[in-house]
């Protein structure tokens, strides 16, 4: 062990002298009262009691010193050192204590908070409106039919009458899904082309094929055309088709079974419908068929002192088309047009939807949007 050099007593070495010792002492003092949370104080604390630290490196300084000034160093050094690491313990636990009162309020649980009130889900207006129809139907001993939403073109076009030539089949109404089997003539349902169902009516054939007359069918369903969506069109709608095929029905029965549609759908007095002359090919005759505005009841027009915005004063509301069956039709089906008539109409259901409660825009029934749906009540 070699002994303390003598020679060398450096009494004075800046970093031990005691005003500068207060000095760190106090800065370290104002840092840790200067830290607002446990993160600053952490700062603090490495840069004032951490290895090197004004104050660790004064005390490596005390090795050098004479015993006497050692001595009175190592004192003011370990004291300074000490109230130190006792400001930094008491605000450590300050600020520990303000951060546990902090998260106590911030992760409080509200026990009296109910847990169970999710808002109640409703079935579309669509949807309700589209089963109120059938309800109508259905207390008259109709069933219920449906089908396959993409179809063999067969069902949608051909067998309805729809020849190959027939503006419909064209490119800017139909989806396309899969063209015709290329070494057929598309004479039948197993090779012809697959189209996305441009309308209800091929339901009517398949319930003609599968079931024996007499047939009294509703067809609700989803069809497709390629409308751009705007206030009033959308290229995925609905529609609801009628098919009765029977022994000796008339266009009278097809007269009484709208009217008693739209009495049901819109009650009181004086709802009726009228036929205009129309062309369907699967139909015939056919027509288009109109109800009495449900609002005004048809006292708006000539009457420019009771304006009716529903059907604009016009007295009625144009519903869908209509007709008999076409014989052609009830042959594609193996249906004897001789012993057999039947009639059939087909009307939108958002077209519906809309003057049925004043819905201005078709974009508002496909977003989806609750708001839309609250008003029409929180039907399951
Ligand atoms: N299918 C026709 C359409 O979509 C409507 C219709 C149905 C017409 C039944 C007559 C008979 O336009």
């Amino acid at each position: 062990m070699s002994a303390p050099n003598k020679s060398y007593d450096p009494v004075e070495v800046e970093a031990l002298k005691p005003e500068v010792i207060e000095r760190m002492r106090d800065e370290a003092l104002a840092a840790f009262a200067a830290a607002a949370d446990l993160d600053r104080l952490q700062e603090a604390k490495t840069a004032h009691t951490g290895g090197t630290s004004p104050l660790a490196l004064a005390n490596r300084e005390i090795g050098a010193l004479p015993p006497q000034a050692k001595a009175d160093a190592g004192k003011r050094v370990g004291m300074a050192r000490g109230a130190v690491n006792k400001a930094l313990a008491a605000r450590q636990a300050e600020l520990e204590a303000e951060r546990d009162a902090r998260v106590l309020v911030e992760e409080a649980v509200d026990v009296t908070l109910p847990h169970d009130r999710v808002p109640a889900g409703a079935r579309h207006p669509l949807t309700t409106l589209s089963e109120r129809i059938e309800d109508i139907f259905v207390a008259m001993g109709y069933a219920v039919a449906e089908g396959p939403e993409v179809e063999a073109e067969w069902f949608n076009f051909d067998a309805l009458n729809i020849g190959p030539d027939h503006p419909a089949r064209g490119e800017q109404d139909t989806f396309f899904v899969e063209g015709a089997d290329a070494a057929s003539d598309g004479g039948s349902a197993a090779d012809s082309g697959v189209v996305l169902r441009t309308h209800t009516s091929p339901v009517q054939i398949r319930s003609l094929i599968d079931r024996e007359p007499p047939v009294y069918v509703i067809c609700p369903g989803r069809v497709y055309r390629t409308d751009e969506l705007d206030a009033t069109h959308t290229p995925v709608f609905h529609q609801v088709e009628l098919l009765a095929v029977d022994e000796g029905l008339t266009m009278a029965d097809l007269k009484g079974t709208l009217d008693h549609m739209v009495q049901e759908l819109f009650g009181g007095e004086g709802m009726k419908t009228r036929l205009r002359p129309n062309f369907f090919p699967f139909t015939e005759p056919s027509a288009e068929m109109d109800m009495v505005c449900y609002v005004c009841r048809g006292e708006s027009v000539g009457n420019p002192d009771r304006p009716c915005r529903t059907c604009s004063s016009e007295g009625w509301i144009e519903l869908g088309g209509c007709g008999m069956v076409n014989p052609k039709v009830l042959t594609a089906c193996g249906v004897d047009p001789e012993k057999y008539s039947g009639f059939a109409f087909g009307f939108g259901i958002e077209r519906m939807l809309m003057f049925r409660h004043n819905v201005e825009d078709m974009r508002d029934m496909v977003e989806g949007d609750v708001r839309f749906t609250r008003p029409f009540g929180m039907e399951i």
